[in-house]
């Protein structure tokens, strides 16, 4: 008999979750003004909002943790921290920051300046957040296959390399301080960028004299669909092929957060000592000294340690076949959700699921409410919400693609957990006919509204 996939981990330490009648989430949802972002924590069963600092971190990370050097400058902890990342990433130069958004403020406030222009792929919403923020733009330049969730395509994060030469065309250079690739693209569903279309954009930003940054949350799970989708990498390793990515950036922006494995933390890797020196004094303005930047001592050798182990293929595999077996059952069901499946979560398409709830009452958010109130789970929309309204016209911005995200934390949940997120959003599926009405907005922040915005049922 052919031995089965079994975790490459097993558990030390565990935590209690609480299972709740659903009576009791019916008012703990109406309470949370329908935004699950209010929720509490006891209040869910199974957290599938994000894969964002929610991970387990192993035995030799915490131990690492008592070593850790709190010293304000120099201490072992940042150098040891920086040895990591030259040696994964192959930066010499790195800012600490406290998690990704920080180090994109930083690396912006240096970069970016009103006017400019920022082509990308569906860049992430606290990317576009700081990028709106400073009166630039980001261009979205994916290609189109990306928005067809049925559509098999086996790097839907790719760059479509003519419409970013029309971008790099129709600016002058001085406009284009920055192209950003998002690797994995989690707007688009956690979707990989190959190793090729890596390249080709390096070539062609190289030839219009433009650096090219990897916002990089998901570096190692790109690196892992790149070794088992792109022919010429099957026989790399994980970081031979993830040093070879970054060799194709001037630098990266890093959420912590996700594939290093740590609850917190964040950096920006240089290759040029110019960037690293102009964004030194941004990060000493909003992050703290360059040698810590937001960060202690003990979580930079945390990090240092989940670099090595958020690159290591068994531990990939394990996690990313999690994240494929949710998908299956879904998609087995009759389920529309992004395909193939991404990385770190399984995106729902929430137009398709509820065809009876209208575009302009948050079809998402409505869905991730009745998952909620079905089972106690908890997913996240990317979607109307998310998109934030047009920060010129202040319309509503619908995006190409309505997301429900289940987003799976790394070494957390059993496969049971997994069973019960199908079972739950199956049951869903099969009274979506009933489902008819939606949300509506009581009140919103002007920008980044979905992590505050209260609503109503229709
Ligand atoms: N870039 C990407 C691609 C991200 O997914 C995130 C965060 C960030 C940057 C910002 O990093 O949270 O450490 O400040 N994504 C989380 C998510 C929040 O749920 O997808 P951060």
């Amino acid at each position: 008999m052919e031995l089965p996939f079994a975790e490459s981990y097993k558990m030390k330490v565990v935590e209690l979750i609480q299972r709740s009648e659903r009576c009791e989430r019916e008012e703990w949802i109406s309470i949370a003004k329908y935004n699950l972002f209010n929720l509490r924590s006891s209040q869910v069963f199974i957290d599938l909002l994000t894969d964002s600092g929610t991970g387990a971190m192993s035995d030799k990370q915490w131990s690492t943790m008592m070593l850790g050097d709190e010293s304000y400058a120099g201490a072992s902890s940042y150098y040891k921290l920086k040895d990591a990342i030259r040696d994964i990433t192959g930066f010499n130069y790195f800012l600490p920051t406290h998690q990704g958004r920080a180090a994109e403020n930083v690396l912006f406030s240096a970069l970016i300046k009103a006017g400019d222009i920022i082509p990308g792929n569906s860049h992430f919403d606290t990317t576009k957040g700081h990028i709106e923020f400073r009166k630039a733009h980001a261009v979205d330049c994916t290609i189109d296959e990306a928005f067809h969730i049925e559509l098999n395509h086996p790097f839907k994060g790719n760059i479509d390399l003519d419409k970013l030469e029309n971008v790099l065309k129709k600016y002058p250079r001085k406009r284009i301080p920055l192209i950003i690739v998002t690797i994995t693209c989690n707007s688009s569903g956690g979707q990989p960028v190959s190793m090729d279309n890596m390249h080709a954009v390096k070539i062609l930003a190289d030839r219009y004299g433009i650096p090219v940054y990897f916002d990089s949350a998901r570096f190692a799970e790109n690196a892992y669909f790149i070794k088992l989708r792109e022919e010429k990498y099957r026989d790399k390793s994980i970081r031979e092929i993830v040093r070879e990515m970054f060799s194709y950036s001037d630098g990266m922006t890093m959420s912590s957060k996700k594939d290093a494995i740590v609850n917190m933390g964040g950096f920006i890797g240089f290759k040029h000592k110019e960037h690293f020196e102009k964004s030194s004094t941004f990060n000493i303005l909003f992050e703290g000294f360059i040698t810590y930047g937001g960060m202690s001592g003990r979580d930079m050798n945390a990090l240092a340690q989940g670099l090595y182990e958020g690159t290591d293929f068994h531990y990939l595999e394990t996690r990313i076949n999690q994240v494929a077996y949710l998908g299956k059952q879904l998609r087995d069901y009759g389920i529309p959700v992004q395909f193939p499946f991404g990385g770190h979560a399984i995106f729902i398409d929430a137009k398709r699921f509820l065809p009876l709830v209208r575009e302009e009452e948050y079809v998402a958010q409505t869905l991730g409410v009745e998952l909620y109130i079905e089972g106690g789970v908890r997913g996240v929309e990317i979607g109307t919400l998310l998109a934030d309204r047009d920060p010129d016209t202040r319309k509503n911005r619908y995006p190409e693609l309505e997301l429900l995200r289940l987003a799976i934390p790394r070494r957390v949940y059993t496969n049971n957990h997994i069973d019960y997120v199908a079972a739950a959003l199956i049951n869903v599926f099969d009274r979506r006919n009933s489902i008819i009405k939606g949300l509506h907005i009581l009140k919103e922040a002007p920008i980044l509204r979905h992590f505050t915005v209260e609503l109503e049922r229709v």
